[in-house]
């Protein structure tokens, strides 16, 4: 798809993943908008690029989602929706069967499933008024091998996947001109993964990888050992799943 003078809304756009993809798509001559729940770090943003125009908006929050499309559509309304917002709540050594640990469950499904469930449905009617529009939808590496470290945030990025590629069919099946592309980011030199001591791209390498992808109209997007894992684990899963979950891994959780 052409990346030049489209309008991109970037959920969860001031740091990390979102922030290096807005600095991106700016530099590429688009109008970009981003979104988190900390007004400070929009701000600081905003400092330093004053092109960029920043909303307050959590995507848990069904309120703020609503009232983020009526201020999105008083600017003249976007042609991509980026759905990077998305939370991993550290199981902290506590096994499965604990409420902390059901309690995290909730909150990363609300933010990283429901959350883009709801932006979509938000956003299609605006986006399929477009000439070319996109959603993108932020899976993981662990979408396709789950980790014994992040299991629930492991099965809301798969359960994001599955409901990608439906909504992908769906939309083509109704002749609506809205791609749907699922990124899936390998592990990246972010806040979210400070603690993780594993090697890591830098975010300039996923969003590389991300532009080449969206230019060349790949609906699925792998970066890096993203592309290995989904190889190996068609053919050999038993090695894909032992390679994600080294053995220091499980013994953390003992
Ligand atoms: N880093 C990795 O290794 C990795 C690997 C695979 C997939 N991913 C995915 O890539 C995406 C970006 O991750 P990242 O590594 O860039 O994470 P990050 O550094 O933690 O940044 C996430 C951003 O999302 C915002 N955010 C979090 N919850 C939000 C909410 N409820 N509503 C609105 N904004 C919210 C945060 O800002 P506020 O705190 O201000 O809200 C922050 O700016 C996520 O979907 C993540 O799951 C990351």
């Amino acid at each position: 798809m052409n990346l030049k003078n489209k309008t991109i809304l970037i959920t969860g756009g001031a740091s990390g993943i979102g922030l290096e993809a807005a600095k991106q798509f700016l530099a590429l001559g688009n109008k970009v908008i981003i979104t988190g729940r900390n007004q400070m770090k929009l701000e600081t943003v905003k400092k330093q690029f004053p092109e960029i125009i920043v909303i307050q908006s959590d995507a848990s929050k069904e309120e703020d989602a609503i009232a983020l499309f009526e201020k999105v559509n008083a600017l003249g309304g976007i042609d991509i929706l980026y759905n990077n917002a998305g939370v991993g709540v550290p199981p902290l050594n506590l096994g499965i069967a604990n409420k902390k640990h059901l309690e995290g469950a909730v909150y990363e499904m609300e933010v990283n499933y429901f959350g883009v469930i709801r932006m979509n449905n938000l956003f299609i009617e605006m986006l399929k008024s477009r000439k070319e529009s996109a959603i993108i939808n932020t899976t993981s590496i662990l979408s396709i091998v789950p980790s014994v470290l992040e299991a629930t945030y492991s099965a809301s990025k798969s359960a994001l996947a599955f409901y990608t590629k439906t909504l992908r069919s769906h939309l083509q099946s109704i002749n609506a001109s809205v791609k749907v592309f699922e990124l899936l980011p390998p592990l990246v030199d972010t806040e979210m993964v400070a603690d993780r001591q594993d090697k890591k791209i830098s975010t300039t390498q996923l969003v590389n990888g991300l532009i080449e992808g969206l230019k060349n109209n790949t609906e699925t997007i792998r970066v890096g050992d993203s592309k290995a894992i989904y190889i190996l684990n068609r053919f050999f899963p038993k090695k894909a799943y032992n390679l994600i979950n080294a053995k220091k891994e499980y013994t953390k959780l003992k």
